[in-house]
């Protein structure tokens, strides 16, 4: 499923720049291209990002 319509840029994608090592929607857009056009996928992308920061252990 595209997370990035604009830039056609997938879930998985996303899920795999995050798993580099991405910790902001910047990154993820240098990386990717997504929200680099219309940016409407951006609240999707931190969505995402904050996840993925909520399922990493603090402890
Ligand atoms: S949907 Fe991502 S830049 Fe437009």
């Amino acid at each position: 499923m595209y997370v990035c319509v604009c830039r056609a840029v997938t879930e998985n994608e996303v899920h795999d720049c995050i798993a580099a090592g991405a910790t902001s929607a910047r990154q993820v857009r240098d990386t990717t291209g997504a929200g680099s056009d219309c940016a409407s996928c951006v609240r999707k992308i931190c969505a995402m990002l904050k996840r993925s920061e909520d399922l990493i252990p603090t402890a």
